[in-house]
């Protein structure tokens, strides 16, 4: 085989959520297109905002001169510039451009990170559940994941994650609002955690991946993590605030906060470059230096999120909605949820499975779809239930 161990083995791991991808692909083909309601993938429906796009048009139109080479690795000065002045705004921390590194998305942002903090069997702690790509950017690395439960709420539980550390603990990673949970995390429970991670004998940082952190609803505000927790690395893109994911533009900033910050900073600039970023699309830094502000159509997500939460709720499921994010975690009426998400299929409705994520008993749905999907996908929704209730299926998936 000339695939690595590792990768075969990672991609086994991965399988389920190729699987649901594929089906996605056969069901659509199969029973058409629009008889197959595909909630599984993250990828915005929303246009990007019209201000995003002219100010994109505006400067590739420009085509300045010196503005398509090579750069440092950390990005252009003037984008770097408008990231830190936003990040001292909104956490009163002194954070200058030296401090922030331009990215490729967000998932460049936290593999530029983990390069820069991990040796060979060190320890990154996960709260679970947790976006599975973490588990594979950490071993990446050589790092090792530390997976740990949340509490019954999702929330953040301080005394487990302080009995989950060791002298090998170099970092924790946190995603507020929460894929796939949509969870924001409470300004207390992160000085708590702040607290314990203070009381290690040797650095430990909190990765705070942060892409969705301005998709909050009913007027919740997400704490600035940087703020409160002392060792932070602030991972993030426009992925899903401008919904242009393919894109590729987010940035990764090191608080000031940090013993070695600029240190670390070098460090980045350096792992950028050798992870072959070298550095994030030329344009779209221009544009996040014109335009960072502008924001997807959230009223959309927010009447998609009641359009979806309340039918379910009507229908019979026990449904929490987000507090942020695009995701709904909806538990399922039977235990295995790898038998339910087989029943959804069934009836044409696609979900991740909440085992993919660290959690069985849920499955993810995406409020990324089309308005019109969610309301014809009801009825599929509720023949599921039903044919639960009246007796569960047991194939798995
Ligand atoms: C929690 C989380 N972190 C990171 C990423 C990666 O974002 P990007 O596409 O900007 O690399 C995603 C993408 O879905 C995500 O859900």
């Amino acid at each position: 085989m000339t695939v690595a161990t590792t990768i075969q083995q990672q991609l086994q791991g991965a399988s389920w959520i190729r699987k649901m991808f594929e089906e996605g692909i056969r069901l659509k083909a199969e029973r058409g297109a629009e008889n197959i309601f595909d909630f599984t993938l993250g990828n915005p429906s929303e246009d990007p905002p019209p201000g995003v796009i002219e100010t994109f048009q505006r400067l590739a139109n420009r085509n300045a001169p010196g503005s398509h080479g090579y750069m440092p690795n950390s990005g252009f000065q003037a984008a770097r510039r408008v990231v830190a002045e936003r990040l001292k705004r909104d956490t009163g921390l002194p954070f200058d451009e030296n401090l922030v590194l331009m990215t490729v998305g967000c998932a460049g942002a936290m593999n530029t990170a983990l390069k820069a903090l991990l040796d060979p069997g060190d320890e990154v702690i996960v709260p679970m559940p947790a976006f599975p790509d973490y588990q594979f950017y950490i071993t990446n690395h050589g790092g090792r994941m530390v997976p740990v439960e949340t509490d019954e709420d999702f929330s953040l539980d301080v005394a487990r994650i302080e009995a989950g550390i060791t002298v090998r603990t170099r970092a924790i990673i946190l995603n507020s609002p929460n894929n796939p949970t949509g969870v924001i995390y409470s300004e207390q429970v992160l000085r708590d955690l702040d607290s314990v991670l203070r009381k290690a004998d040797h650095t430990i940082v909190a990765i705070s991946d942060e892409p969705y952190k301005s998709i909050v609803y009913d007027g919740a505000k997400c704490p600035e993590m940087a703020s409160i927790v002392s060792n932070c690395m602030v991972t993030t893109s426009w992925s899903k605030t401008w919904a242009l994911a393919g894109e590729r533009i987010g940035y990764l900033a090191i608080s000031p906060r940090i013993p070695d910050a600029a240190a670390l900073s070098v460090a980045c600039n350096f792992t950028n470059r050798i992870l072959g970023y070298i550095n994030a699309p030329a344009i779209w830094q221009l544009v996040a230096a014109e335009a960072p502000e502008e924001m997807t159509d959230l009223a959309a997500y927010h009447e998609k999120r009641s359009l979806l939460c309340d039918g379910l709720a009507e229908i019979g499921y026990k449904v929490k909605k987000p507090q942020g994010a695009f995701y709904v975690f909806l538990k399922t009426p039977i235990p295995d949820d790898l038998v339910f998400a087989r029943t959804l299929q069934e009836e044409g409705v696609l979900a991740v499975p909440g085992s993919g994520f660290g959690r069985s008993g849920f499955v993810r749905l995406s409020l990324t779809v089309p308005r019109d999907t969610i309301i014809r996908s009801l009825p599929a929704f509720s023949r599921a239930l039903q044919k639960q209730t009246v007796g569960p299926g047991t194939r798995s998936i």
